[in-house]
């Protein structure tokens, strides 16, 4: 069993690199599927446990993985041998539906085991589905796996019933090697959209519009090999920010795009924190005292959903009262029962939470439901008062690259266990 130990009451101060973002590396490694000639060589891949099951996905396919440093992979998918993506791997993460759309482009056919993931909500595919069948495939579910098939892939236009990340991204990656254009609407606009579409330029692909609601995709014959490197993580940077606020440290974030975390800086402004933008870093400090807020998820660039949860601890400690609407998940609020265990004064109707700020949380044992509920653990722990223990630690490691090492260099007293 593993766990992790904090023990709260440390101000966080000094600095913390941001690794690429998990969200766009989880959909550019399928997508390096899609090149038959010539290595892809990715930098700034983020260190989690989601990029190692995609890793051992595209082995189990016929790629060449190697590992050149430590955040650089080098990918050869020239002799792809399998359009079975059916392992334990691909059941266990919700990225690997990826290779539905990075196969069925490339090879016009796939069987890839219906997705996992973190339990916040019923995640359907419906809109997946779709743009693969308006593109001209035959789309069948068997034995809990997708099957896809097309003769040819033709582009056309596609209207999607609602805005979503992996239907935006799955879609683009089959109409990449479609013939003619594709023309997607109501498409999600978050950034790893936009790094995904640059990867897939960076190959041959012609895609334009991506971070607007339109995006247009010109067919192209094949993809090659090229070098690229991931943007830096827009949730994994607004989880430490709120942890410098929450601790009333001085924190400057580096290696972040500040243009991406503007709907997180406005929040925590809104609340009286701190917040500098330099070209490549936010410095985050808090003078004077902070207030309540209210926060509603949204698709970009609104405020993102992964940065709820963080945002939630957050808003335990600061007086008065806030209120957390939910609009993008059904089921993300598990983290509040964790939270209330410590101490916090939540009400938790539907799929809105109204949080009354108490002067302190207190360390007792919790339970990180999933990834981001963890990071929302470990920001409770590092302000709760005595020791916290947050089990079941396997949902922060898949999106979060070491994350004890990062918060100790910045002054806080927690370590990992190991039984
Ligand atoms: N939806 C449908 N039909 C579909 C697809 C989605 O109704 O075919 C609905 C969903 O039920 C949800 C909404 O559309 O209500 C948005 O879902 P989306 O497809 O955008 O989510 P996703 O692609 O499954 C990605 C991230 C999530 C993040 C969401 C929203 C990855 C691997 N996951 O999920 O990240 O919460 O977008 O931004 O990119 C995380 O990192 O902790 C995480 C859960």
């Amino acid at each position: 069993m593993k766990k992790l130990v904090i023990s709260g009451g440390k101000v966080l101060k000094g600095s913390v690199e941001i690794n690429g973002a998990k969200n766009a590396a989880v959909a550019i490694l399928p997508a390096a599927i899609m090149a038959s000639e010539g290595k892809c060589v990715i930098e700034n891949i983020p260190d989690i446990e989601d990029v190692h099951c995609l890793e051992r996905i595209l082995k189990s396919l016929g790629c060449s993985v190697n590992k050149i440093c430590n955040n650089t992979l080098e990918i050869d998918a020239t002799d792809v041998t399998s359009i079975n993506a059916c392992t334990d791997d691909v059941r266990k993460m919700r990225a690997s539906y990826y290779f539905i759309g990075a196969l069925l482009s490339r090879f016009k056919k796939a069987r890839v085991e219906l997705p996992g993931g973190c339990p916040i909500g019923v995640r359907p595919i419906d809109q997946h589905i779709k743009g693969f069948e308006a593109l001209g495939a035959k789309v069948t579910i068997e034995h809990g796996a997708v099957i896809v098939e097309a003769e040819h892939l033709y582009g056309t236009n596609i209207f999607f019933d609602v805005v979503s990340v992996g239907a935006t991204i799955n879609v683009m990656l089959a109409a990449t090697l479609a013939e003619g254009t594709t023309i997607l609407e109501n498409v999600a606009k978050e950034p790893h959209v936009v790094d995904v579409a640059n990867f897939l330029n960076s190959m041959g692909a012609d895609i334009k519009g991506a971070g607007t609601d339109v995006i247009r995709i010109k067919g192209v014959k094949k993809l090659v090999g090229c070098d690229y490197s991931v943007i830096p993580d827009q949730i994994e940077a607004g989880t430490f920010m709120i942890a410098a606020v929450a601790t009333k440290g001085d924190v400057t974030i580096k290696n972040v795009i500040p243009k991406h975390l503007e709907s997180i800086s406005a929040k925590l402004s809104e609340m009286g924190a701190k917040i500098e933008e330099g070209d490549d870093s936010v410095r985050v400090y808090v003078e004077g005292d902070l207030r309540g807020v209210n926060v509603k998820t949204a698709p970009y660039p609104g405020f993102p959903t992964d940065v709820q949860q963080p945002m939630s601890t957050l808003l335990c400690i600061v007086p008065g009262r806030s209120i957390v609407s939910e609009s993008i998940w059904e089921n993300r609020f598990k983290h509040m029962d964790e939270l209330k265990k410590m101490g916090a004064n939540i009400k938790v109707e539907g799929r809105t939470s109204i949080i009354e700020g108490v002067e302190k949380l207190t360390g007792t044992q919790v339970i990180a439901t999933d990834l981001r509920a963890g990071a929302a653990m470990v920001i409770a722990g590092l302000v709760a008062k005595g020791q916290t223990e947050i089990l079941e630690i396997e949902h922060i490691d898949r999106g979060y690259p070491n994350i004890e090492d990062k918060f100790t260099a910045l002054g806080a007293d927690i370590y990992r266990v190991e039984e």
